[in-house]
């Protein structure tokens, strides 16, 4: 490989060096402000282009390859990156829902199925996962993460990374990924999309590059630049984020990729005085490749010809760009990914809807339950109505990032309760309300329905584009007329479960307070309705738990489980005026971190510890009893956390740092075991240092981040 590439290289002139370096868009998904210039064409001809994204199907890319391959001069194959985020054609939950599962072999293969499909597209990368820790519902990127925790968010990056790349990029199967947005976009000020991140070394070493840093351990192929302005400096030239820890500590060799026109935007940033500055910040920065920004195509030559930008930069980046073409196949077989028989055999098989299901009903997590679900014949129950806007949606099921789903491949709510139900029940359904509806509106057709049935499910939540890119919200509360849609609802006295719908996080007080059932969905893709349906009847057993915090309103944003205990926390002596509260609201969230309900309930006991002492090398087993106490089957998602209680930086409440999920009979125990050491314990200390010191670590374990058993550990040196 090295030979062909340096060869390869020797025959490029300064230019064609350069086209590897840049990125255009094709427009069968519009991801961002500019659109493709009237040059490309000519560009690809002329050997100028090196990437494209946006261009999906195998006749599309294959279309794009053949000028690139045939009519160029040197031939150089085009790799074609997307953002397949969660499923290509198969769309599987969004990835905050997946997280939801824990389950990290089913999030493994739905990357993996994403893989299969997309490559099956004509595509060679994909622009995920997103590894990014988000702690503010306002922000609409927080439905494309894993939530708020650190330790569930790496290893849920390290699944998504083997699902995408396998175990060869060489496979017709597996497409490279991405890790971004690198780095901490997820605390953008204000929970609003693009804007600054000001947070401390201690924070972005303890809790946002964790991920970002699984997903390399894992092989990534990429990384990508953030929008946003870390600490006073844009992400995209920020030499503490590239050049020093990711390539000098942790010696990434794999590609750099701005975001879309993040070079450009160097401008509006204020760091650069044009595009041409923007080029040879970012060049300097050691981004590889400039993602639809033409700041590269446009200025990088002269760039180097002033001695402004090193050539070294250039054929180091280059080099990269090819090794990993040469890694993907493409210099065997430029078209081996576009070939429309794969793409009919594979896109939405049989086999990927299954798997789709299955993530999805292992998402959805029952946040309240008084004995509503599931419904079964016993409960004598025969007439069922269905109210809502987002009963009958496909669309907004697919939630943000779609790719190349299609509604018509949706299996609604609707459907999927008559599906299961409709040979025994009577089903019934009204829209009740839009969802976003500015005006009043007529609940009378929805109000006489429910006055008829005998338990009414609430399909309401967000349109699966209120969350995203771009799509922050300073209200998070239900949109529209929906909360008084439930509240009149309500007044038919009737049961009422609620179906949540909704890509972040939402206000949901009156809901928890007033409702027999409620369970929260996320956007499930294509399988939704039949997913819910199998949770609503009990045939598989909700087991799914929130991996981000609920808030009871917005004012308490940024709330999260693994806070810092403050110098005058309020459980110490609630009744003492100088505590850390609210006057006017509670200071604990609504469902804490960790949080969800099955239909069947489970006992913690004899929590142990295999020793109260351990030296920085010893190991520790943390053992403890869980047992099934209900009458049927189900999944436990069990979890160990720890605070370190004493130690030179103020260390979190509670930080996660080992789960298992587990199958337990009806009237089942099982033993649970945690193999740890002090290796597991360390953060990122004072002395810029992975380190533990010797003191008490407090272990807990329980069913979620508050109903916890604990145990002492010290550690000695
Ligand atoms: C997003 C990225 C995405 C890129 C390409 C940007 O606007 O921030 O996450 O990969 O567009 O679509």
């Amino acid at each position: 490989m090295k030979k062909f590439i340096s060869e390869l290289m020797v025959k490029m002139t300064l230019e064609e060096k350069v086209g590897q370096m840049h990125q255009i868009a094709g427009n069968d998904a519009v991801t961002g402000p500019l659109n493709p210039s009237s040059n490309d064409g000519e560009d690809l001809r002329k050997g100028l282009v090196g990437s494209m994204l946006n261009v999906v199907g195998a006749d599309k890319t294959y279309k794009y390859q053949k000028i690139a391959v045939e009519e160029s001069r040197l031939g150089i194959p085009l790799i074609f990156g997307h953002d397949v985020i969660h499923g290509c054609k198969t769309i599987f939950p969004i990835p905050l829902a997946e997280s939801c599962s824990w389950d990290l072999d089913i999030i493994e293969r739905s990357a993996q199925i994403a893989a299969y499909e997309a490559s099956a597209m004509g595509l060679h990368w994909t622009f995920a996962p997103m590894v990014d820790i988000a702690r503010d519902p306002r922000w609409g990127r927080i439905s494309e993460g894993a939530g708020e925790d650190t330790y569930l968010a790496a290893k849920i990056a390290e699944a998504r990374v083997k699902g995408f790349q396998g175990d060869d990029l060489g496979s017709l199967n597996t497409v490279a990924a991405c890790a971004k947005h690198f780095a901490a976009y997820g605390a953008s000020e204000a929970g609003r999309d693009y804007n600054q991140v000001d947070i401390s070394e201690n924070s972005l070493r303890n809790i946002y590059l964790p991920p970002f840093k699984a997903a390399l351990d894992a092989g990534v192929a990429s990384f990508m630049n953030a929008f946003n302005v870390l600490n006073g400096i844009p992400s995209t030239i920020n030499e503490l984020l590239v050049k020093s820890i990711l390539k000098a500590e942790w010696k990434f060799a794999g590609i750099v990729v701005s975001d879309y026109n993040s070079i450009g935007e160097l401008v509006q940033h204020g760091v650069a005085k044009d595009k041409m500055e923007s080029a040879e910040l970012a060049a300097n920065a050691l981004c590889d490749m400039d993602m639809a920004g033409y700041c590269f195509r446009d200025h990088l030559v002269e760039l180097v010809r002033e001695g402004k930008v090193a050539e070294s930069i250039i054929d180091t980046a280059v080099e990269k760009i090819l090794i990993l073409k040469y890694r993907l196949g493409l210099f065997d077989d430029p078209y081996r990914f576009s070939k429309p028989n794969r793409e009919n055999e594979l896109l939405l098989n049989k086999g990927h809807r299954d798997s789709a299901r299955d993530c999805a009903r292992k998402s959805i997590v029952l946040l309240k339950n008084n004995g509503v679900l599931p419904l079964t014949r016993n409960s004598g129950i025969k007439k069922i109505a269905l109210i809502g806007p987002l009963a009958e949606s496909k669309y907004d099921m697919l939630g943000s990032w779609y790719c190349a789903g299609d509604e018509n491949d949706v299996v609604s709510f609707y459907e999927g309760m008559k599906n299961r139900f409709g040979k025994d029940y009577e089903i019934n359904y009204s829209e009740g309300c839009e969802i976003d509806s500015p005006d009043e509106e007529d609940f009378s057709e929805a109000i006489n329905l429910a006055e008829q049935s005998e338990i009414i499910f609430v399909y309401v939540g967000e349109a699966g584009l209120m969350s995203g890119e771009a799509s922050c919200r300073t209200d998070i509360s239900l949109p529209g007329n929906q909360l008084s849609l439930l509240k009149e609802l309500k007044k038919t006295g009737k049961p009422l479960v609620v179906v949540l719908s909704n890509g972040r996080p939402l206000e949901i007080n009156w809901i928890s307070e007033n409702v027999d059932a409620i369970l929260e969905t996320w956007f499930l893709g294509v399988e939704a309705g039949n997913a819910l349906a199998d949770i609503i009847s009990g045939d598989f057993n909700p087991s799914g738990k929130l991996t981000v915090t609920f808030p009871r309103n917005v004012g308490q944003i940024p709330i999260y489980y693994n806070h810092l205990n403050t110098g005058r926390p309020l459980h110490e002596n609630p009744t003492e005026h100088y505590r850390s509260r609210y006057l006017d609201s509670s200071i604990e969230s609504l469902f804490p971190f960790g949080f969800g309900l099955s239909y069947t309930k489970f006992e913690y006991s004899n929590f142990s510890l295999s020793k109260n002492k351990i030296a920085f090398s010893d190991e520790l087993i943390a053992e403890v009893d869980v047992k099934n106490i209900g009458d049927i089957a189900g999944e436990e998602i069990v979890q160990l956390y720890i605070h370190d209680k004493v130690a030179t930086i103020s260390r979190p409440v509670k930080e996660l740092k080992a789960f298992k999920k587990i199958y337990l009979a009806a009237g089942e125990t099982k033993k649970v075991e945690f193999n740890l050491s002090a290796e597991d314990f360390k953060y990122y200390d004072k002395n810029k240092e992975w380190n533990i010191e010797p003191g008490t670590i407090e272990i807990f374990v329980g069913p979620n981040s508050v109903e916890l058993l604990m145990q002492k550990v010290e550690i000695t040196n």
